[in-house]
């Protein structure tokens, strides 16, 4: 039985660092006119309502997205994705509106692109089902998404990228984590992967050990890690982190160009800070 809401946690710290590396990655690929394919395991709803009852819960995005949105001018680099939260919100409106990874691809994709999309809990994927509508370029798969995921590779065009963002609800995870993306780069060498995985505190962080195995494979990998705040001795999630495999030309430098001053933007305490660290490359 799955308990995790997006909803809860729409447009927090963790999300505007998920959310910017996706936008990169799709402003990268759109360098070039061949289609390619974007996947997406874990896809939620696809779009928030922060003034719902649950994104007012803890209000998480007003420490995450409602902090560079005041600013937004300042920050040319993320123009594209603050144009996917423009989309969403009537204009010169409060930040209502906050969208998920399947509406920002949705946005940015082009005709000749094609949107996978797998999502496992039953209301989710039916708030999905409405929002993206028909959208001739979108496959909807209502079914586990670890498993999709290598069902689903290599997808036509072969050319792209997968998202993968668990809700780390359950213990395994991780080790799914690490499984998935073992037999779907043997399916899918010239795949990129992005992985989204949260930073905890010292009783609960599994960070450490999936990094361990996953560099284990020896595929070029671009970590990048946000903490807003210290680590606790316990469990709450003080920041996260995304992996990307094979990562695109320019990305190490475009994130590295952003981090320190997202960072200060984000920071919750003095402790905040941020890193990005390339292996398994000769580049
Ligand atoms: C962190 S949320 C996804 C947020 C979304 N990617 C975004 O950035 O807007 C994780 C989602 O995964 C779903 N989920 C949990 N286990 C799953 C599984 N095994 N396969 C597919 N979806 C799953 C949850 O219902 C939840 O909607």
């Amino acid at each position: 039985m799955l308990s995790y809401r997006h909803a809860f946690h729409a447009g927090n710290h963790a999300d505007v660092l998920k959310h910017i590396v996706q936008t990169f990655l799709i402003e990268q690929l759109k360098q070039k006119d061949k289609p390619f394919c974007y996947l997406d395991t874990h896809s939620g709803s696809g779009c928030y309502d922060l003034t719902g009852e649950w994104a007012n819960k803890k209000s998480e995005y007003l420490d995450g997205i409602a902090r560079l949105w005041e600013e937004k001018d300042a920050w040319p680099e993320l123009q594209s994705y603050f144009n996917c939260l423009e989309q969403v919100n009537a204009p010169d409106a409060p930040l209502n509106f906050y969208p998920g990874s399947p509406e920002i691809a949705r946005q940015l994709l082009r005709d000749q692109d094609r949107l996978i999309l797998m999502e496992l809990h039953n209301n989710e994927i039916e708030i999905l089902r409405q929002h993206i509508g028909k959208d001739p370029r979108t496959a909807l798969h209502h079914r586990d998404g670890f498993e999709g995921l290598v069902g689903l590779t290599p997808p036509t065009p072969r050319r792209g990228f997968a998202l993968i963002d668990p809700s780390y609800e359950l213990k395994e995870d991780y080790q799914r984590v690490i499984k998935t993306i073992t037999k779907t780069m043997k399916r899918w060498p010239v795949g990129i992967i992005a992985l989204w995985y949260p930073l905890l505190g010292k009783e609960a962080d599994r960070s450490h050990y999936m990094k361990k195995e996953l560099e284990k494979l020896g595929i070029p990998m671009l970590t990048t890690e946000l903490a807003v705040q210290a680590q606790s001795m316990t469990w709450g999630m003080h920041g996260s982190g995304m992996i990307i495999f094979n990562p695109p030309w320019l990305l190490k430098d475009k994130l590295e160009a952003i981090l320190p001053r997202l960072c200060e933007r984000l920071a919750l305490s003095p402790q905040a800070n941020w890193s990005i660290n390339l292996q398994n490359s000769e580049g």
